[in-house]
């Protein structure tokens, strides 16, 4: 399937798909004006979308990356994921980190880019969130903050 990626003023984010990975529209209003947006098409097709945050220390934050239901698990995340990788590198930036309320297979789809476990924010969602997140019977609560570093990472060398 070939797969176009382009970037979109804020204002024409997909909304819609940006709610599956972030279910508070207030939230993702408000960083989505601090952000730059990135919508993945498929036959002209709005099939996936992500958003990036500049935050300090020369990183970006994936604020938000989501598929429509009908297409996962068909590549496209990978594809999307590896893209905004690529382009976040390119800019400079000394690395990418996500925060996950999931510790379900999503971990393994950042994991398999190379993302590391940097810290957890305990509690993040109770503190930040109205209302419940539930994901497969299991409440949100704690954050886990992942970095994808591209350069001076020591801790990626072996210890043996
Ligand atoms: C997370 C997400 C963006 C991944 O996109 P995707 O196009 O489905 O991902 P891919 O097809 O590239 O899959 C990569 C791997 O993720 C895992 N995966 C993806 N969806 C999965 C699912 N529903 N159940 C189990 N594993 C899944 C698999 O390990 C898969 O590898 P495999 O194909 O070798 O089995 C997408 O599933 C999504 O939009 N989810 C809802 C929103 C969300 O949770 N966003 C992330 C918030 S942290």
């Amino acid at each position: 399937m070939s797969l176009q990626i382009d970037e979109v003023p804020p204002s024409e984010a997909p909304m819609d798909l940006l709610l599956l990975a972030d279910p508070s529209e207030d939230a993702v209003k408000e960083y989505l004006n601090q952000s730059r947006c990135f919508v993945a098409y498929a036959n002209d097709v709005v099939v996936g979308s992500c958003v990036l945050k500049p935050i300090e220390g020369g990183m970006v934050e994936l604020m938000n990356i989501a598929v429509s239901p009908s297409n996962q698990q068909s590549g496209i995340g990978t594809r999307l994921l590896r893209n905004v990788i690529d382009k976040v590198k390119e800019s400079g930036a000394r690395g990418l980190e996500v925060g996950t309320g999931t510790f379900g297979y999503q971990l393994t789809f950042y994991q398999r880019q190379g993302f590391r476990v940097a810290r957890i924010d305990k509690g993040f969602f109770l503190r930040n969130y109205p209302e419940p997140i539930v994901e497969d019977g299991v409440q949100h609560k704690d954050m886990l903050r992942l970095t994808l570093e591209f350069c001076g990472d020591t801790s990626q060398q072996r210890t043996v």
